[in-house]
């Protein structure tokens, strides 16, 4: 049989809550496979810090590379902890992972499940997938401060843009809209102010969709992307964009779609070299933290891209499958645990009724 190495790495505030039940979840839907997943966990975020001083080790990062992939809670400790002023544990933990492990696919599906209240009063059959770059943009840390702490302080943060980074991520984006029944990509991006990456955006688009005739490309403005996430939310198909416009329209996608707990991501290296990363879009939420009050939704669909990815369809369909019938009878329960959501899917999962 199969095995599966994994490296769990809950981290801050309801990464653990929400990760322990997507393990839970992986679990289950495993359980009749021809799988085994074994899971080693890794102590890694604001705790870690605060009792070693490591951030993320080399031994670490050489010790999680062997495995097939990655499962990741959230990672952020409670904010204005004056002990984690320098630490920067975003950075040097969540993004140290995606640029080390090339990371360079984030791969963020918005859809608005049946039964699911979205804020939008109309929003019609919402199912929208951002392609959202992982290594490059304005999140590199190219950037520097001089004269800091004095009136004359200059502060800049350097957008990189590479036509090797670009494309790749690109290309991905058409291969994934080629796949999908509308085949309708939007590149979103601000070509208008930002004219050195964007024309380069755009150019690698404009190539490439020469090779994809069969998919149909748009643009937008990413200012007048958010108009239509909430206006024109159907318009979407597959969406492409640079790392900082994906992260903010993918918080807003998570909104509109229900929920910040229901969304789920991968961070993915497309040529297997090194393993994927899949969590939920959200944080570590300090403010519900250790209630379980956390939805895990959003970590339980995460266990399903990682299915995905890994090759396991059938399993991965099933956890989609147990998601959207719990969500669909949602309305009509009363409010659950973390872990009463998580014990719901699990018993779809073995339950008759899905089988
Ligand atoms: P957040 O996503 O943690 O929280 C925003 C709001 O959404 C909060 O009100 C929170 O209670 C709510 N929320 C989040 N997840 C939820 C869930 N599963 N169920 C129900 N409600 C949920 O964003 P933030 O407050 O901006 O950030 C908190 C910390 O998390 C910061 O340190 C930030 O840097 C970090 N962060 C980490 C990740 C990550 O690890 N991938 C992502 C985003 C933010
Ligand atoms: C996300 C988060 C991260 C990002 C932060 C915590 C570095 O907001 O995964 O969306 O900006 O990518
Ligand atoms: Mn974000």
């Amino acid at each position: 049989s199969r095995i599966i190495k994994l490296a769990v790495i809950p981290g801050d505030g309801i990464g653990p809550e929400v990760v322990a039940e997507a393990v839970k979840v992986l679990g289950a839907v495993t359980a009749r496979d021809e799988v085994t997943i074994e899971t080693s966990t890794f102590q890694l975020g604001a705790a870690r810090f605060l009792e070693t001083g490591d951030v993320l080790t080399d031994a670490d990062l050489a010790s999680i590379q062997q495995h097939d992939a990655i499962l990741l809670g959230a990672v952020g400790g409670v904010p204005g902890d004056p002990r984690l002023k320098d630490a920067n544990i975003e950075r040097g933990l969540l993004l140290g992972l995606r640029f080390a492990l090339d990371h360079y696919v984030n791969l963020r599906p918005c859809t608005i499940y049946p039964g699911v209240t979205s804020p939008l009063a109309a929003p019609g059959v919402v199912d929208f997938v951002v392609v959202r770059e992982g290594t490059e943009g304005p999140y590199v840390g190219n950037g520097g401060a001089i004269r800091r702490g004095t009136q004359q302080e200059v502060a800049n943060e350097v957008s990189v843009n590479t036509a090797y980074g670009v494309e790749r991520v690109v290309r991905y984006a058409f291969e994934v809209a080629q796949g999908r029944e509308r085949k309708h990509l939007t590149l979103v991006h601000k070509t208008n102010v930002l004219v050195f990456a964007g024309s380069l955006w755009q150019r690698i688009v404009n190539e490439v969709a020469a090779e994809y005739p069969q998919v149909a490309v748009d643009y937008l403005h990413v200012d007048a992307a958010t108009i239509f996430f909430v206006t024109n939310p159907t318009r979407f198909d597959v969406i492409v964009t640079d790392n900082l416009f994906g992260d903010i329209l993918t918080d807003l996608a998570a909104a509109i779609s229900g929920g910040i707990g229901l969304a789920a991501s991968g961070n993915i290296n497309p040529t297997g070299r090194f393993p994927s990363m899949f969590e939920p879009v959200h944080g570590s939420a300090p403010d519900i933290a250790g209630q379980q009050l956390a939805d895990p939704t959003a970590a339980i669909l995460s266990v399903a891209l990682l299915l995905d990815h890994l090759g396991l369809t059938d399993a991965a369909a099933r956890v989609n499958e147990a998601v959207a019938h719990d969500l669909a009878r949602r309305t009509i329960s009363v409010r659950r645990s973390t872990a009463g959501v998580g014990d719901a899917i699990v018993t779809l999962l073995t339950d008759k009724v899905l089988k």
